[in-house]
């Protein structure tokens, strides 16, 4: 089990790529088992979580080739099961987004509860409830969701599209949603529906398969369902870049007082975080396909609240709660999407960081003098965070379990290289 090593204090500067989204290539990959045509994805990110989408796709014999740089194809023609397996569901919940494409096209699916994770119990039902509403059968036993749609003579019979009013916006459930509908039969409306980019990336796909959906991106989105899709048929679609990776790497710049810019980014999916930066006197600026944030003067405390988007986005919760470690005054850093999303809070005071947390909310003093530790990661997210508190801390930090962060960042200790910083990847 690998950890990084890093050794601080640093000013970071100079300019990182950002690569393809985590949370836009899931999805997209589902939506190969949609078609029996190629789908060849560009700028599919080399990340763990991508390689297990791959390996759960190849498993129903999907087959996948090719990678990120050269385009990512994957031919859903000769699919010989529809079962996600729990030794790969609970490595990585996002499989969730199989059930519904695997309704649509194949009207059963067996796929495993996630489990548990360390930032929420996070359950699947408004994933089910969204599923019986589009005429699924759904059984939930031994740890699996058994869904099918009641056969029509010797054919599986299709969804039909259904009014989905979301109680609590989910990403995944939206996602869920437009994938399965896109093949149900008649017209799909979903409320309260998430407006995360990810979820009009995946809309965007959809329509380049022939899929008809109005609203991705508003909180109301509509799919008149067909027979059937196609491929992109030469026309390979491009993963959005990762709007959470540049902020993480703008986070990085601010809390190192140093001046990052990165490039293949889409300010305008930062516009909360952005704002949140310059509150925090940060100088930012932004252009056609760039984002810079230099922090020549100290941080000034700002209190943030996660919400869905164009809210604050809850993945960056963490780097920014380090970031207001380095700041002057009290910060509060309130997190409403999940219910255990502090987890970093107590590794960042093994660092000597003032932080204290109460229910849903985190209040920061600083800034706080911070020095090198050995911390341990507990999920994606925290592990960026401690890695920019090792940034700015004196001496080496030896971060721990480091795969949470292989989940979701490329190279990240290469990029970090690149703009100055002393990161090591050694064994654990
Ligand atoms: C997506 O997770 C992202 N993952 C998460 O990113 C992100 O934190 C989250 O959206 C919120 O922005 C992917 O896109 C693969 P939700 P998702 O359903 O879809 C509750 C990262 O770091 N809920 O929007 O699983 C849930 O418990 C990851 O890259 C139910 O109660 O999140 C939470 O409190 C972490 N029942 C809230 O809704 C359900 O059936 C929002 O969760 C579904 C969700």
């Amino acid at each position: 089990m690998d950890a990084f090593l890093v050794t601080g204090p640093s000013r970071l500067s100079g300019t990182v790529r950002a690569a393809g989204a985590k949370n836009a290539a899931l999805p997209a990959m589902a939506a190969a088992l949609l078609t029996d045509e190629p789908l060849v994805l560009e700028d599919a990110p080399d990340l763990a979580d991508v390689k297990t989408m791959r390996t759960l796709l190849a498993g129903m014999g999907v087959s996948p080739r090719g990678s990120g740089a050269t385009g990512l194809v994957l031919d859903a023609s000769r699919v010989t099961s529809t079962e996600a397996p729990y030794d790969l569901v609970r490595t990585m919940r996002a499989s969730i987004l199989v059930l519904g494409p695997l309704l649509a096209r194949f009207g059963e699916a067996r796929v495993s509860l996630p489990g548990g994770c360390a930032i929420g119990v996070r359950p699947v039902d408004l994933h089910i409830m969204a599923m019986e509403a589009l005429g699924a059968r759904v059984a939930v036993e031994k740890g699996y969701i058994h869904a099918y749609v009641s056969r029509v003579g010797s054919r599986h019979g299709r969804l039909s599209g259904a009014r989905i009013a979301f109680p609590t916006v989910t990403v995944t459930g939206t996602e869920n949603v437009l994938l399965a509908a896109a093949l149900a039969e008649g017209r799909t409306t979903i409320e309260n529906a998430a407006r995360e980019p990810e979820v009009a990336d995946l809309a965007r796909l959809l329509a380049a398969m022939g899929a008809s959906v109005q609203g991705a991106g508003t909180s109301t989105i509509t799919i008149e369902g067909i027979e059937r899709l196609h491929g992109t048929r030469g026309v390979p679609h491009a993963i959005l870049p990762d709007r959470i990776e540049t902020g993480t790497y703008l986070a990085a710049g601010a809390i190192t007082g140093g001046d990052v810019t990165v490039t293949n980014a889409r300010p305008a999916d930062l516009g909360s975080f952005l704002g949140a930066l310059t509150a925090a006197g940060v100088d930012v600026s932004r252009g056609d396909g760039w984002v810079r944030a230099a922090a020549p003067e100290p941080l000034r405390a700002t209190d943030v609240e996660t919400a869905p988007h164009p809210g604050f986005p809850t993945d960056l919760q963490a780097q920014f709660l380090a970031m207001m470690t380095q700041a002057r005054g009290t910060s509060r850093i309130v997190e409403t999407i999940f219910e255990n999303r502090f987890l970093h809070a107590g590794e960042l005071v093994r660092l000597g960081a003032d932080v204290r947390v109460e229910g849903r909310m985190a209040t920061v003093h600083g800034p706080s003098r911070l020095q090198g530790a050995p911390v341990t990661a507990s999920d994606l997210r925290a592990s960026a965070a401690l890695v920019l508190a090792g940034l700015a801390a004196e001496g080496p930090t030896r971060v721990r379990r480091i795969y949470h962060l292989d989940r979701g960042y490329a190279a990240m200790d290469h990029k970090l290289r690149s703009l100055g910083a002393a990161v090591e990847r050694i064994p654990g």
